[in-house]
């Protein structure tokens, strides 16, 4: 029997099986669809990336979505004081709605949602152009050019977070598939799971830890009275690796070079000192939210933008596991340790 004391949080359970991700605890390595997260890194681009989720395989040329849509006006009528995660988890209810005989949900969503987003946020339909998501993205949010290396830095940053095997969101998003459920509801879950600050909302508090440092000597100094103080250091740590996030070298790689051009490059010898302390205190190490709050930063993405592009791009895998649960579906419903009283006698109301 597996008790919840020895195993809390489902932590060592294989919960099913799948062809999509292999989170390697062992040898500390990321592969998706069977391909390397630094070769995906290296060569691929999101939009390949996300392909190869749907559809099991790369695109071969002239395959990659070319469609556009418009953004409809009622996603613009949401309340301007919801923050952008709310936005995103009320927009996808909304599509669920306004979408009804969408065929293929999954892209339409992954290839839309961006726009409707600063759509949103800027309150004026603005153009669903074809092409990079990323480019689109940086371009549609500073209504300026962006150059080859921000669009790049945004582009492997969503490669990056497209996939992670059954971590706490994607989770949500099978156990709902597994009711047959609807598309809309499951990534509704998925939204709503990867806010919390222990998923995809890291990432905007290691951009607030980093940010009140002015020094890399009064980041260490404050780091370990932290640490002494049982705090917990946002950014680091990880479910399933024990010694690195292979992912968090590829986007460290990206905020230093993105560093050099800043007026704030102290930053990242901000956040390298973080990275050391932690290391030498307690064998913690960054995950992939640490350094990618500096590239976001750097890219001059506001910080409440930065766990909703994590959802952005997340909706890649999300899709894929809502796809794969449903096409060989066994309802998930797992077993509870009960640790209540057992046998009580009933009270009537007038006695109690
Ligand atoms: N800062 C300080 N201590 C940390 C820590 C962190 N970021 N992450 C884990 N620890 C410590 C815990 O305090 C605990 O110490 P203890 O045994 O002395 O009490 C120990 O490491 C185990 O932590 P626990 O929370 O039980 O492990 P977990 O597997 O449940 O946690 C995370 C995984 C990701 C939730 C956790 O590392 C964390 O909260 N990280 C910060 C949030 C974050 O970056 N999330 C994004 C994940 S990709």
């Amino acid at each position: 029997m597996i008790t919840t004391k020895k195993r809390g949080g489902l932590a060592n359970v294989v919960a099913g099986d799948s062809n999509i991700c292999l989170c390697g605890a062992t040898d500390e390595s990321l592969l998706i669809r069977g391909y390397s997260i630094e070769d995906l890194a290296q060569s691929a681009t999101f939009e390949e990336v996300v392909f190869l989720l749907l559809a099991g395989r790369l695109p071969k040329r002239g395959e990659l979505f070319e469609g556009s849509y418009e953004v409809d006006e009622l996603f613009l009528k949401v309340p301007q004081n919801a923050s952008p995660m709310d936005f995103l988890r009320t927009a996808v209810s909304l599509a669920g709605t306004l979408w009804a005989d969408e065929p293929n949900p999954a892209l339409r969503l992954i290839t839309s949602l961006p726009t409707i987003l600063l759509s949103w946020m800027k309150q004026k339909k603005l153009p669903l152009k074809r092409g990079s998501i990323a480019k689109n993205f940086l371009e549609l949010l500073h209504e300026k050019e962006a150059t080859a290396k921000q669009i790049r830095a945004l582009d492997i940053s969503l490669i990056l977070y497209s996939e992670h095997e059954f971590n706490a969101s994607t989770f949500v998003v099978r156990t709902i598939a597994s009711t047959m459920s609807d598309y809309y509801s499951a990534i509704c879950g998925g939204i709503g799971a990867l806010a919390g600050p222990l998923h995809g909302g890291a990432n905007e508090r290691a951009y607030d830890l980093i940010h009140q440092f002015k020094s890399a000597d009064e980041a260490e100094k404050k780091i370990l009275e932290m640490l002494s103080q049982k705090i917990r250091i946002m950014g680091f740590g990880h479910r399933v690796y024990t010694t690195k996030d292979p992912r968090s070298d590829i986007i460290k790689n990206i905020a230093q070079s993105l560093a050099s051009a800043a007026s704030d490059s102290y930053l990242f010898e901000v956040a390298n000192r973080i990275e050391e302390v932690m290391w030498h205190e307690k064998m913690l190490f960054p995950n992939l939210d640490f350094y990618s709050a500096l590239v976001y930063h750097w890219l001059d993405i506001p910080k409440s933008l930065f766990t909703p592009l994590f959802v952005l791009s997340r909706l890649s895998g999300w899709s894929a596991h809502f796809i794969e649960q449903q096409s060989n579906n066994k309802l998930i419903r797992p077993l509870s340790n009960y640790t209540g009283p057992k046998h009580q006698p009933w009270i009537p109301l007038e006695e109690r």
